[in-house]
C-alpha cells in the first residue's frame, strides 16, 4: 500500500512504478521518460515475454534505466503507482481482473475513450462521465488519477527530444494528485497542472481528440501549455 502521506516524490525510494500495457506506444514512451527521470518501472503486458523483450528494448536505449518487464498481474501486485495504459474497450476487463491487487493502490490512468471514423477522432461517451470515472468505480478502494492523457506517444518515445507542455492531473483525492503533480515534475521541461477533481477528466479526455484532429489537419504533433498561472 502506497504511504500517501509522504508527500515528497523522490524516485528510487518510495516508489515502484508498474504500467499495465506498457508494451504499447503511450506505455512505453511514458515508461522511457520515467526510467530516465531515474524511477524504477515494472512493464506490464499480457505475455510476460512480450514485457521483457520492451524492457531489454528500453535498457539498450536508456542504458543504466531500472526496468523490468512482468505479466500485467505481477506488475499490478508489485507497483505502489499503477499506470493505465490499455486501449479503453479493453479497460472494464482488464480492471475487474486486477482489482484485487490495486486496493488502495494509487492507480494512473492515461486511458482516452475514442475511435476513428473517415480519418477523424470522435470521443465515445462512457455512462459513467469519462474513462478516468469508470475506473474509479470499477477500483472503488483505489485512488484514480487522470493524467498524461494528451501527452502523444509519438512525443514520449522520443525519448532524446525535449517534451514540452502541460499535464492535467484530476482526482478526487488531493494527496494522490500532489504525488502525481511531483512525478510530473520529475521529467524535464513537463509541468503537472492541478485540473480538480475526477468530473473534469472528460474534459481532459475529450481535449485529446481535439488535439488528434488538430494534429490531421496540420500534420503535426501538438501538445498543450495552459498560460497565467502562477505557481
Ligand atoms: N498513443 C497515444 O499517443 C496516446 C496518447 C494519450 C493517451 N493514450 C491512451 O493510452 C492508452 C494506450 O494507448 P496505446 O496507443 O499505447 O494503445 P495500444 O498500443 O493499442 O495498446 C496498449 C497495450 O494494451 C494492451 N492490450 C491490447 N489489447 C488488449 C486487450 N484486449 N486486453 C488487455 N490488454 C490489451 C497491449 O499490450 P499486451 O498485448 O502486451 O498485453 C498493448 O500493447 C489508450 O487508452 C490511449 O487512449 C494514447
Amino acid at each position: 500500500m502506497i504511504d500517501l502521506t509522504i508527500l515528497r516524490f523522490v524516485p528510487e525510494i518510495e516508489h515502484m512504478i508498474s504500467i499495465i500495457g506498457g508494451t504499447g506506444l503511450e506505455g512505453r514512451g511514458l515508461a522511457m521518460r520515467l526510467v530516465i527521470a531515474g524511477n524504477q518501472i515494472i512493464l506490464g503486458s499480457r505475455s510476460k515475454n512480450r514485457a521483457e523483450t520492451i524492457a531489454d528494448e528500453i535498457r539498450r536505449l536508456c542504458p543504466g534505466s531500472k526496468i523490468e518487464g512482468a505479466s500485467n498481474l505481477e506488475a499490478a501486485r508489485k507497483g505502489t503507482v499503477v499506470f493505465l495504459a490499455v486501449p479503453f474497450v479493453n479497460q472494464m476487463d482488464v480492471l475487474q481482473e486486477l482489482k484485487m491487487y490495486l486496493t488502495e493502490k494509487l492507480v494512473v490512468t492515461v486511458v482516452v475513450p475514442l475511435k476513428f471514423q473517415g480519418g477523424r477522432a470522435i470521443y465515445v461517451d462512457v455512462p459513467e462521465g469519462s474513462a478516468a470515472a469508470q475506473a474509479q468505480q470499477i477500483l472503488c478502494t483505489s485512488k484514480v488519477v487522470a493524467a498524461f492523457q494528451n501527452l502523444s506517444a509519438h512525443d514520449l518515445i522520443n525519448h532524446d527530444s525535449k517534451l514540452e507542455g502541460d499535464v492535467v492531473i484530476c482526482s478526487d483525492d488531493s494527496r494522490a494528485k500532489r504525488l502525481i503533480m511531483e512525478m510530473v515534475g520529475t521529467i524535464p521541461s513537463l509541468r503537472g497542472v492541478d485540473g480538480g477533481g475526477l468530473e473534469n477528466a472528460k474534459y481532459v479526455e475529450q481535449l485529446t481528440v481535439l488535439l488528434l484532429n488538430i494534429n490531421r489537419n496540420y500534420k503535426a504533433n501538438v501538445s498543450i501549455k495552459l498560460i497565467g498561472i502562477q505557481a
